[in-house]
């Protein structure tokens, strides 16, 4: 007697689909839960222009307080940028909530190279910084190449290298607030801080990258 075939495949494919949405929606509320606990215990305060919010900073106050607007609209139009249904819906506002971002990454790393000539905080520090600023500008042009040149696949992952990137300085408070980092003396955590907050995430994301090429050309 013939016996109907019986495929688990749909049910498979939805509880995959519902757990992945799952994953994805938890990712990004986690994310962007620490980019707005660094906006308000860290930026915010810089928007009240006095000396004392400045400290050191104070005689480029402008400089910071421009790079400081920048930043924050890159931090909040990314995840817009990475939202597919939004994407797929209004390409139109897509389209310019990206022009936006990449504002705001011109606006605010154009600013960082001169702020970062003053900084207190030693030679070391600067140059992990200024690398990441370089990093930024880098990863958030090629982005920008890439899809005025229609190649998708690649905009979206130099569009994710840009936001690791972008994401840095909320890394860089995150790491400074793990325990055995925060009891480090400032003339050596600063300077690790200032490169691990974007190097480390930028290479685990490369890594990511390759290994998904490796998989899909391997035969
Ligand atoms: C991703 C590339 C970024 C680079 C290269 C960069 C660079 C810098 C530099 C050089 C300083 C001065 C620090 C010093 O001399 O000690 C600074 C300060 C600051 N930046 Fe950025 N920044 C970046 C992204 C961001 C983003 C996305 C925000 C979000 C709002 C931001 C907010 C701040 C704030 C609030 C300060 C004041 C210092 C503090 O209290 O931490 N930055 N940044």
């Amino acid at each position: 007697m013939a016996t109907a075939p019986t495929s688990p495949q749909p049910t498979k494919f939805i509880v995959d689909l519902t757990i992945g949405k799952a994953l994805k929606v938890l990712f990004w509320g986690v994310l962007i839960y620490f980019g707005l606990q660094f906006f308000i215990r860290t930026a915010v305060p810089y928007f009240t222009i006095a000396e004392d919010a400045y400290g050191p900073f104070w005689p480029r106050w402008g400089w910071l307080l421009t790079h400081i607007t920048g930043g924050t609209f890159a931090l909040f139009m990314g995840p817009f940028q990475f939202w597919s249904g939004f994407r797929r819906r209004y390409l139109r506002i897509h389209r310019w909530t990206g022009r936006l971002y990449l504002g705001g990454v011109l606006l605010g790393s154009s600013t960082a190279f001169y702020i970062v000539f003053f900084t207190p905080f030693g030679f070391a520090y600067g140059v992990g910084l200024f690398t990441m600023g370089v990093a930024w500008i880098t990863t958030s042009v090629m982005a920008f190449i890439a899809i005025q040149n229609r190649q998708i696949a690649a905009h979206k992952e130099w569009m994710i290298r840009s936001y690791v990137v972008t994401f840095g300085f909320v890394t860089f408070r995150l790491l400074g607030d793990l325990p055995f980092i925060s009891d480090l003396p400032l003339i050596e955590r600063f300077p690790m801080q200032a490169w691990a907050c974007w190097a480390i995430p930028l290479f685990v994301t490369e890594v990511i990258f390759q290994w998904k090429h490796i998989r899909r050309t391997s035969v």
